[in-house]
């Protein structure tokens, strides 16, 4: 039976990709950071043998590998907000940077001693490209990161091909925003979709930062499906797993507000400064056509969906809290 280790699996995408290998027939191990992940994890993946750990830490890191001997290892794991990169660099590198590269040579070691192959997907982000020149950003766009995260991932990526070089199966998967309902409210998407209930509900306001920031949002089910395709592809290669179509943050507010009729979208956000981050990247669009190519990977669900989808998720959430 393949065995698959996960990091980060309480995440949006860990979660995901743990029911997928599930129901796919793996066995599943799964990293949480602590036991409030660890029991989150439990409850709604119960199949799923969870350890806690923390992945900057690199020989705790081997040792788990080399004792759990995966035959596959997703490293989902790490620091995924740009915000908070922003006031935590040393951490975002330790344990984005440092834990991903940490992970690739667990890997190699396990390799060596079970002398049987391991595969590693790792989790690489269009902040890589930071403020790119070229639209749409593909697998050959410079790297040049301008946020804290951004370096950290541009580490692990650029180690990814070393490593690759050097005998080891390591894909990536350079993903542009994926969403869902499971996303925490630290990103703008559940930010904006969980006031638009409440608001709707019972009036108030929402601040945000950038409005202007324009960012490729796709499902984050379809991306984690990307992951599980370049994993079992023939070779270890680079992905761009994007929709190609971008729009604003305003945008998402005007379609998340016009979801609970709410058409005076302006009168319920402000601009609150402390939110604007030091650089953002103006926009981001993604050429996924070599994952089209070669993956046979499409996005499949549409912008307007997507935020359907997740004002629906919270205005149901409400309703059961209520
Ligand atoms: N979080 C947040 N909160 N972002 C805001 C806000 C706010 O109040 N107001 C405006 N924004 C803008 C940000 O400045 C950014 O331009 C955009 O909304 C999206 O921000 P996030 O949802 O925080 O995501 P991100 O683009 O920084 O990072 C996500 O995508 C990357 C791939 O492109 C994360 O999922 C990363 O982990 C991922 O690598």
């Amino acid at each position: 039976m393949t065995v698959a280790f996960v990091t980060g699996a309480a995440g949006q995408d860990g979660s995901l990709l743990c029911e997928r290998l599930l129901a796919d027939g793996l066995v599943v191990h799964g990293l949480a950071f602590n036991q409030t992940e660890a029991d989150a994890i439990k409850e709604s993946s119960p199949d799923v043998v969870v350890h806690v750990g923390d992945l900057g830490d690199t020989e705790a890191m081997a040792q788990l590998v080399t004792w759990i001997a995966p035959d596959q290892i997703f490293n989902l794991g790490g620091i995924s907000s740009v915000a908070f990169s922003w006031d935590n660099p040393l951490e975002t590198g330790r344990v984005t940077g440092l834990g991903a590269v940490g992970m690739f040579e667990a890997a190699r070691r396990c390799q060596e001693q079970t002398r049987r192959p391991v595969r590693v997907l790792q989790a690489s982000s269009a902040e890589i490209f930071g403020q790119p020149e070229q639209a749409p950003q593909d697998e050959a766009t410079p790297i040049r990161p301008v946020s804290p995260y951004g370096v950290a991932k541009a580490y692990a990526h650029q180690s990814a091909s070393l490593c690759r070089s050097r005998g080891l199966f390591v894909a990536t998967v350079i993903l542009f925003n994926h969403e869902s309902p499971r996303r925490p409210p630290t990103f703008v998407t559940r930010k904006i979709t969980s006031s638009a209930a409440r608001i709707a509900r019972q009036g108030g306001m929402l601040s945000l930062g950038n409005l202007d920031a324009r960012r490729d949002w796709g499902w984050a089910p379809d991306y984690v499906d990307a992951m599980v395709r370049a994993i079992r592809h023939e070779e270890p290669d680079d992905f761009v797993v994007a929709t190609g179509e971008t729009h604003s943050v305003a945008d998402f507010v005007a379609a998340a507000f016009a979801r609970v009729g709410i058409e005076d979208w302006p009168q319920h956000v402000q601009v609150d400064p402390a939110l604007v981050r030091p650089v953002d990247a103006t926009e981001q669009r993604g050429d996924a056509s070599k994952a089209k190519r070669l993956l046979g990977w499409e996005p499949s669900v549409a912008f307007d969906e997507l935020v359907g989808r997740m004002v629906d998720a919270d205005v149901a959430l409400l309703e059961r809290l209520r």
